[in-house]
């Protein structure tokens, strides 16, 4: 006999027959009802158990979180909600889940509390949904470059050089903290570490994957990559995964082309393929809406908000037009976008990027042609010498979803930008010999992929959006 998930046999019809299905219970009720489910989809089974040819002994132990084997005759469900249900002819407890302490309830539980259980917690709807969705979306990102041209590749975890050369960066030693050897000028000596040099964890893997760019034409790494960044808010983490697709030959209107086709095309292939368990978060943010006061609630759902995405164009605005529109809006009186910026070449705070966003144009912005001076060292020099061909992709509810730019390839305008910002040119000797040999345009982008997902889904916190998140004070797991 083949072992079914419920997804599968829910998907199947009129092939009712004996079928064994491995769960965990959520609920039993009455000694009688089972509600089994097994990570496959959100729907669980209710499986009848015939107490009265049961065992006592083994009707205590299935319990709320047990895993059970379930083994009977698949039928037309008699009650309400539900399509089928299985008679249960025999019942094995493979793992007992003692109810006092067994921390998930069927009760509801705060996120907080969810989150203290993160090895757990994805035996909820809404944390499996969530983690569904984001193995969806993971797919999807995969099969748009697959189909597009592009090569995966993999850049490194440990590397040498400071990407974004913001000084966030976690150093991998293997020099003893406390007591590390010094220099004879009392610096600490790297040369005896691991690596003989200064290692870090990965802040992105731009640099390598425009170094493949430049000889495979088409690349995009989706890993890992960590910030030190000592930011604890509900848009942050220490480790996240991000998209980085890189092209040789494209400029920044390419950039922009290419980032706006390629979300469109993840979220669509969610709203395909994913209509369960996006009905399900929809309907409990509908809920959660609900308890807001009327002016504060969202004027679409869940669902409208992603298909409004993949059906309208995304507002395509300059840095000095975005200013422009800061400085002519009245202050709003609601705090959140009292402070309206004044100053040419500022960097936006978020509640700018909101406003802009969210009160403004309503729909996901592309802001491009950022001053030059509040963007990372290897962005293209624009012609008036103070604006880079720099982009960051806005989105109402999240904030800068994207960052990304058409790459400096001219060697001596790169090689003056690092001298300008202090960048040793030996440490990325490699980087510049890009522009040594056959240099051209290119351009690329990174999506931070906990923020598409908390998009997606229409969570409020990234921490609820990956498995085990690492923020500042916590790597409990
Ligand atoms: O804007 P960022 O720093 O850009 C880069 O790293 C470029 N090297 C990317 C490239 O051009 N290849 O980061 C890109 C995106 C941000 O827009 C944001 O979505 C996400 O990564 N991100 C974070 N997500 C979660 N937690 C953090 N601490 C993040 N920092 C950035
Ligand atoms: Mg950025």
């Amino acid at each position: 006999m083949k072992m079914h998930t419920v997804a599968e046999l829910l998907k199947k019809e009129n092939t009712l027959h004996e079928v064994t299905i491995k769960g965990w219970v959520r609920s039993f009720r009455s000694n009688r009802f089972i509600a089994l489910n097994d990570g496959s989809t959100l729907n669980n089974i209710q499986c009848v158990v015939n107490f009265e040819q049961t065992d006592e002994a083994l009707l205590k132990r299935i319990t709320t979180g047990a895993a059970v084997s379930v083994t009977g005759e698949l039928t037309e469900s008699q009650g309400q909600g539900q399509s089928l249900e299985i008679q249960v002819k025999s019942i094995e407890i493979l793992g007992d889940s003692d109810p006092e302490t067994y921390p998930i309830q069927p009760k509801k539980h705060s996120f907080e509390f969810l989150r203290e259980n993160a090895h757990l917690r994805t035996r909820t709807n809404t944390f499996s949904a969530v983690m569904r969705l984001r193995s969806s979306l993971s797919f999807a990102i995969h099969k748009y470059f697959n189909e597009n041209g592009f090569y995966y590749m993999h850049t490194p975890i440990i590397t040498g050089s400071d990407a974004e050369g913001a000084g966030e960066m976690f150093r991998v030693t293997g020099l003893d903290p406390k007591n590390p050897p010094l220099t004879e000028d009392g610096k600490v000596d790297y040369s005896e570490d691991f690596f003989g040099k200064e290692t870090n964890l990965t802040v992105s893997g731009q640099l390598e994957a425009e170094a493949y760019a430049m000889s495979l034409g088409k690349v995009y790494t989706f890993g890992p990559t960590f910030r030190a960044e000592n930011s604890n808010t509900s848009r942050h983490l220490a480790e996240f995964w991000m998209i980085e697709p890189e092209v040789a030959f494209m400029d920044l209107a390419g950039n922009m082309d290419l980032a706006e086709d390629f979300m469109k095309s993840v979220l669509s292939y969610i709203l395909k393929h994913n209509q369960e368990d996006l009905q399900f978060l929809n309907q409990r943010l509908l809920d959660e809406e609900k308890t807001k006061p009327q002016a504060d609630r969202s004027d679409m759902s869940l669902i409208e908000k992603i298909s409004f995405v993949v059906e309208n164009n995304f507002k395509r605005v300059s840095y000095t037009e975005a200013i422009d529109i800061l400085r002519d809006s009245k202050p709003n009186k609601k705090k959140k976008f009292n402070y309206i910026i004044e100053e040419w070449g500022a960097d936006l705070q978020s509640e700018h990027e909101r406003f802009l966003v969210e009160k403004h144009f309503k729909c996901p912005v592309i802001l491009f042609d950022y001053p030059a001076n509040i963007k990372a060292f290897y962005m293209r020099l624009n012609e008036d010498g103070k604006t880079v061909r720099a982009m960051d992709i806005l989105f109402p509810g999240i904030g800068e979803m994207v960052g990304g730019s058409q790459r400096e390839e001219r060697l001596e305008v790169l090689k003056e930008k690092m001298k300008a910002l202090n960048i040793d040119e030996e440490e990325l000797w490699w980087y510049l010999d890009l522009r040594k040999y056959g240099t051209a345009v290119h351009s690329g982008f990174g999506l931070g992929f906990e923020r598409l997902v908390m998009f997606a889904t229409g969570m409020g916190n990234i921490r609820d959006v990956i498995p085990f998140p690492r923020t500042p004070q916590n790597a409990e797991f």
